[in-house]
């Protein structure tokens, strides 16, 4: 589910590899992406609508002219939003019309038409493909700043051999994430993520928690996994959804955030505790709900325990892993954050001064200061999700720094 909220547009055009582009309409589908799919009337010789229908969940666009209010203008609505343009397979036709501007149908207007990266995956027959018209149109759109895919050498169904195969799924796949995701410096790494609030019970209705949404946290796991990571993230409650192509591990106390983080903490590169862990819990919890009569009619004393320290248990078994922690803090910022650092002996401290208002707990933005052994560095207030990306641009810095 690594294209969840990604919408691609798909331009079916007439080559014999035709079938072979509803393999990558499916996958596509599975991967959680929003499929729109449309196709010329070669294509169509090839391939039925009907099947791309199933496949992608959409009607799929096939007349420029078509006179439906959920289309609108189809060589328009096809593209208008999208992510992501492939043409697949794409023939030497419509890889010459839109070399040359041509427009007279609805994937070669949608081409003109489209804002996205577009991605041609060339298939035809070896003496087509290596014609110096087809040779010269592919240059052509690639000076122009599309991607086209190198076709591949094998045996055709023309009969013949040579360079003109659609690409094998893999390969398209790997093409289609690496436009979407331009960024995968952090793959092959395993990240570990602590995000939300935790929960420490008085009695089966009350707890004590905090304004934790999750959303920093679930923001640097997203950021992470789309630059290629193996994620998982440890989650207190939150309202948020659990994100596609992340491993969540649902936790409710700050007990059961340690057990869940120090279980796989040994196989991680990465880790960072974004969550709002608990310092401290009731030393009891009532088996009934407390009722407010007799000596607690007029109030009640909870004593409170500390809580286990994650990141401190974190900083204490630290081996090869790149620790992250985060200072929630109202005042003396930079001092509080330089203390973090030491005593939990993590590589970076991301510092937040949640008294600020408009950032913090709960909202959509945050203002950090990145603290290392090496300096600080403050990133002004933005969206958690920009924050996250250079979060992560500062700490794949940082971290081949320490590994030198
Ligand atoms: O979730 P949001 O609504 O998006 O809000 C984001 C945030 C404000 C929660 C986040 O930016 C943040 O500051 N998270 C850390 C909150 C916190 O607990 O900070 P702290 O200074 O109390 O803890 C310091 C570090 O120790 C943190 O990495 C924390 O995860 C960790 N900790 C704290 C207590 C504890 N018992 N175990 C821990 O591991």
């Amino acid at each position: 589910m690594k294209l969840a909220k990604k919408k691609i547009t798909v331009g079916i055009t007439g080559g014999i590899a035709a079938y072979k582009a509803a393999d990558l309409v499916s996958w596509l589908h599975q991967q959680g992406a929003d499929v729109q799919v449309m196709m010329t009337k070669g294509a169509q010789e090839f391939i039925s609508p009907l099947l791309l229908h199933a496949l992608s969940g959409h009607v799929v666009i096939i007349d420029m002219f078509a006179n439906d209010d959920k289309l609108h203008i189809p060589h328009i609505y096809g593209v208008d939003g999208a992510d992501l343009f492939i043409i697949a397979p794409a023939t030497a036709n419509i890889m010459a019309k839109a070399a040359h501007g041509i427009a007279d149908e609805v994937v070669s207007a949608s081409i003109l038409a489209a804002t996205c990266p577009i991605l041609f995956v060339p298939a035809m027959n070896f003496h087509m493909y290596e014609n110096i018209a087809t040779q010269e149109n592919m240059e052509i759109l690639q000076r122009r700043g599309y991607h086209v895919l190198e076709a591949e050498e094998g045996r055709m169904a023309c009969g013949t051999v040579g360079k003109g195969r659609f690409p094998e799924a893999a390969v398209l796949q790997d093409a289609v994430m690496k436009i979407l995701f331009p960024k995968q410096d952090l793959a092959g790494k395993k990240v570990l993520i602590t995000a939300g609030p935790t929960r420490e019970q008085i009695d089966p209705v009350r707890y004590l928690s905090n304004y934790s949404s999750g959303k920093m946290g679930y923001a640097l796991a997203e950021a992470a996994r789309d630059r290629g990571a193996d994620v998982t993230l440890v989650s207190g409650p939150v309202k948020l959804l659990a994100p596609a192509g992340i491993t969540v591990i649902p936790v409710v106390t700050a007990e059961e955030m340690y057990q869940a983080t120090l279980a796989c903490y040994g196989e991680m590169d990465i880790v960072i505790g974004a969550a709002a862990v608990a310092d401290y819990r009731p030393d009891q919890t009532a088996s009934q709900k407390i009722k407010k009569q007799g000596a607690a009619k007029d109030g009640i004393q909870l004593n409170l325990v500390a809580n286990p320290d994650i990141l401190q248990a974190l900083g204490a078994a630290k081996k090869h892993q790149y620790l992250v922690g985060f200072a929630a803090e109202t005042e003396n910022l930079l001092e509080n954050a330089e203390k973090k650092l030491i005593a939990k002996k993590a590589d970076m401290i991301i510092a937040n001064d949640v008294s600020q208002p408009g950032v913090g707990f709960e909202v959509d933005n945050n203002a950090v200061t990145l603290v290392t052994k090496d300096g600080h560095y403050v990133l002004p207030q933005m969206t958690k999700q920009a924050l996250a990306e250079k979060i992560w641009d500062y700490i794949m810095v940082a971290a081949e720094k320490k590994n030198q």
